[in-house]
């Protein structure tokens, strides 16, 4: 990416250095929690520009290796020289510990895993606050048998000598254990201890101060030309079209592709609310039938897929030429999507980023070459939290800011087989009878995901005098945290009685409801 356009940016407070822990994304998280911007970085990031951004502290992150492993990811060891705080994480302790001289083995015991709790041997700025025998996270084969030149033992656990080091004076620390990770008892304090007392970081990473420093970027990039957004009713792309539409009003067209596979009202309320109430422009493309047309005769979950994404590219390229042209895409690229990224395609005249890939949730696999819009994606520093933040401060309403993720391919791959419309009415009928009783009994915002899906096979029911032979509806609510783990929500039964009922009754073509109690793994969330 070009200097010019990295210099806009703001730098981040605290750098995260990722020696390829789980966690790194986490580490990154927590720290924004307390108002201090902070991002991840490869371990390999050179000092000079280490000393450009000239972060106020720096973070090692925990590992899969062992120090002494060959081809164990290191760090210029330059950077424990620069006198800037530093804090390592289990393999960032460890490393900083062998690079100044101390030593590190196997630990006896095979190291130390989950909880632990610390016994803390001597005051420090990293453990103030902390309570002695607090539990903390831990995860390590490795242990520190002695420790380099100046620096103190500070906690201790029942298997692991140094559970915590420091050395106050070049305001080096590092702990054995996961500050970042929930189940840490005091880990959001030594977080705190660490960007605010030791780094001397504000929290000024704020809402408020995101926008001022924005808004003016956008106008900047942007200037006169024309931008175009696919919004697809989700928080992302809701926020962006927000966000946009403050910076550059009218030059920012949002288009709307109604494959047919919405949820009940969905497309009506988002034009209502976008268009006629907040007057911002959204080209509605009705391709209902199109879409289904394309789907005839399609049982395969990934051909479906498939077939759902390409035609979703030539949607919007007919209608982008039709409205167009416009120079650049809006995309609701989030941090995490950034992290998981690596290769990026960048233009190298301007060090913007290309459009090679929409991303899925607009059901795009993938742009054709040709399309060279440029990339307008000011949301790709935040994290989900923050983007809920972001349209929440911007006047987005809690139906879109809390929605429940929703896949998008939509209800085509909550149709089990062949789509049809009768199958999407009924599947969308029934949705509609989850999602209202869900929210009736105040469970909506502790829920993940709850929704229905159809199962292409019938069975026998009997209603009244009559025999019925109709579809079944899964019923499937998860808790999660982020999609990637999931288990199946305890829904009170009067609840699960209440759904069933209302569905059989209400809709049709349905005479039985069963409740999914897989949890992911091994089960995904969705059934396809
Ligand atoms: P699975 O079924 O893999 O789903 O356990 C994990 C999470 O991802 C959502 N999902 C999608 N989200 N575009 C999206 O933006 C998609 O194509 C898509 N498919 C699944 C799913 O709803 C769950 O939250």
């Amino acid at each position: 990416m070009s200097q010019n356009l990295l210099k806009k940016e703001r730098d981040p407070s605290i750098l995260i250095l990722d020696f390829g822990s789980q966690y790194s994304e986490l580490i990154a998280r927590r720290i924004r929690e307390t108002n201090v911007f902070s991002l991840v970085v490869s371990n390999l990031i050179g000092i000079q520009d280490i000393q450009d951004i000239n972060p106020q502290g720096i973070v090692l992150s925990g590992g899969p290796n062992s120090v002494y492993e060959e081809n164990a990811p290191t760090c210029d060891e330059q950077i424990f020289r620069l006198g800037i705080p530093i804090l390592g994480i289990c393999y960032g302790m460890q490393l900083m510990v062998k690079e100044l001289g101390g030593t590190v083995t196997r630990a006896k015991n095979k190291g130390e895993y989950g909880r632990a709790p610390i016994t803390i041997d001597s005051q420090s700025d990293l453990l103030s606050e902390v309570k002695d025998q607090s539990i903390m996270w831990m995860s390590h084969g490795d242990s520190i048998v002695k420790l380099p030149h100046g620096f103190l033992k500070i906690a201790h656990t029942e298997n692991t000598l140094h559970a915590a080091i420091s050395h106050q004076e070049k305001k080096l620390f590092g702990v054995q254990f996961h500050p970042e990770v929930i189940h840490s008892e005091f880990g959001m304090t030594i977080i705190k201890n660490f960007v605010y007392s030791i780094a001397n970081c504000n929290p000024d990473w704020t809402t408020e101060k995101f926008l001022e420093e924005a808004i003016p970027r956008i106008r900047d990039q942007v200037g006169s030309k024309k931008v175009l957004l696919a919004l697809s009713g989700g928080v992302d792309s809701s926020t962006l079209a927000f966000l946009l539409y403050k910076a550059i009003g009218n030059k920012l067209t949002c288009m709307f592709i109604d494959q047919g596979f919405m949820r009940k009202g969905e497309p009506e309320f988002l034009m209502k609310f976008f268009d006629k109430k907040f007057h911002i422009k959204v080209e509605y493309i009705n391709a209902r039938e199109r879409f289904l047309s394309k789907l005839k005769g399609v049982t395969d979950p990934e051909l479906k897929r498939k077939i759902i994404g390409g035609e979703f590219i030539k949607v919007f390229e007919e209608e982008s030429n039709r409205l167009g042209p416009f120079q650049y895409l809006a995309q609701g690229t989030l941090y995490p999507d950034v992290i998981e990224s690596a290769g990026t395609n960048i233009d190298p005249n301007t060090g913007e980023r290309i459009a090679v890939k929409i991303k899925s949730h607009h059901n795009v696999g993938g742009l054709p070459k040709d399309l060279q819009f440029k990339l307008v994606e000011p949301l790709r520093k935040l994290f989900k939290d923050e983007v809920r933040e972001l349209g929440k401060n911007l006047g987005l309403p809690d139906e879109i800011i809390k929605r429940h993720p929703f896949p998008g391919p939509g209800l085509a791959i909550r149709i089990l087989g062949e789509v049809s419309l009768e199958k999407l009415n009924c599947l969308r009928d029934a949705d509609w009878i989850v999602r209202d009783e869900i929210k009736k009994a105040g469970l909506y915002n502790d829920i993940w995901q709850a929704f229905a899906v159809l199962l292409p096979v019938k069975t026998v029911g009997v209603m009244g005098d009559k025999r019925t032979y109709s579809w079944p509806i899964v019923l499937r609510c998860v808790s999660s945290e982020d999609g990637m783990t999931a288990d199946w929500s305890r829904i009170p039964y009067e609840i699960l009685e209440r759904i069933s009922n209302r569905i059989v009754n209400e809709v049709t073509e349905v005479n039985r409801v069963v409740f999914d109690i897989t949890s992911k793994p091994p089960g995904t969330i969705e059934w396809e």
